[in-house]
């Protein structure tokens, strides 16, 4: 099975165990928030990890795998909110506090955020260390002082450390990909955290790059929000040359970073080709240098 359909199919067995005799909008909420969802980037980076480390326990590295992306979709939910960054759009549709309502679009994260810890202990088994392992990972890269809670409140300081900044809002959930993956596979996570936290690096410069350079169209999310609010990013730090040369410098890193396993070679190949994606298309980029 492709990890794509491993992942939907659990993703859908929990989001409908969720639902379940709840009130109805809410649970239509719940459903709206995380499909068809977006790249899976994260699950997709835990499972391949999980299978460079050789997996022997399937059912824990679905669950790590939706656990975790259920955190990340928690995070947009609230994200978007009129407090935060008050988006209208998300993956091409209207944010869920626009299609439903803000009470439901808090409720929605919180939700979320609440089942990613259910999924762990539910899938417990006879791996409980392993599980609770996965909880210990999730809940540090969720709130304070090193998660994604972190990450948002670095927004609200006067004076922020970009590389601080970008690891907690963006590089945490990375790191917990790199690190779910290795624990649902029975290995140690301290040797992964490196390779997530490089990623999760090189994403965010990327996204900061898509911010400046895409329009609202091609993201499915609105643009240019980084200049807008004012907020630290890698364009307005480095210039748009600037921040690819750093993306490029990160991503050489990352795979230079990945520890001895089975799976070395093929994970290299993963940091290889997402460098290709993530990199912002000549024309995007030649448009902003004609913009200056
Ligand atoms: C968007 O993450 C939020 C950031 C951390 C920049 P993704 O680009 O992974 O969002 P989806 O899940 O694919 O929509
Ligand atoms: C969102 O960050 C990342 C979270 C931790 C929720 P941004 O606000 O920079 O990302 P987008 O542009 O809304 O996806
Ligand atoms: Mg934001
Ligand atoms: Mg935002």
């Amino acid at each position: 099975m492709s990890i794509t359909a491993r992942f939907e199919a659990a993703n859908a067995t929990v989001i409908a165990r969720a639902q379940a005799g709840g009130p109805g909008r809410l649970a239509d909420a719940l459903h709206y928030a995380v499909t068809p969802g977006g790249a899976h980037i994260r699950p997709t980076i835990l499972y391949s990890v999980a299978a460079a480390c050789r997996e022997d326990r399937p059912a824990l590295t679905d669950a790590a795998a939706v656990a975790l992306e259920l955190i990340h979709c928690a995070s947009l939910v609230h994200d978007d909110l009129p407090c935060f960054d008050d988006a209208d759009t998300r993956r091409g549709k209207a944010t869920v506090h626009r299609a439903f309502s803000e009470p439901l679009a808090v409720l929605t994260g919180d939700s979320l955020i609440v089942l990613a810890f259910d999924v762990l202990a539910d899938a417990a088994g006879d791996q409980p260390r392993r599980a609770l392992d996965l909880v210990r990972i999730l809940s540090r890269r969720t709130g304070m002082p090193d998660g994604i809670c972190a990450g948002q409140g670095w927004e609200s300081e006067a004076k922020v450390n970009l590389s601080a900044y970008h690891r907690a809002k963006t590089g945490a959930l990375f790191i917990a990909a790199t690190q779910m993956g290795a624990v649902a596979a029975g290995q140690e996570p301290d040797q992964w955290e490196e390779l997530g936290a490089r990623i999760g690096e090189a994403f965010q410069v990327a996204d900061d790059l898509r911010d400046a350079l895409y329009d609202a169209e091609t993201l499915g999310k609105p643009a240019g929000q980084d200049a807008a609010h004012d907020r630290p990013n890698a364009v307005s730090e480095l210039g748009v040359q600037g921040a690819i040369r750093r993306l490029k410098d990160i991503l050489g890193g990352a795979i230079a970073s990945i520890p001895a396993c089975p799976g070395e070679a093929m994970l290299a190949d993963m940091v290889r080709r997402y460098a290709e994606k993530m990199t912002p298309v000549a024309p995007a980029y030649s448009q902003a240098a004609v913009r200056g």
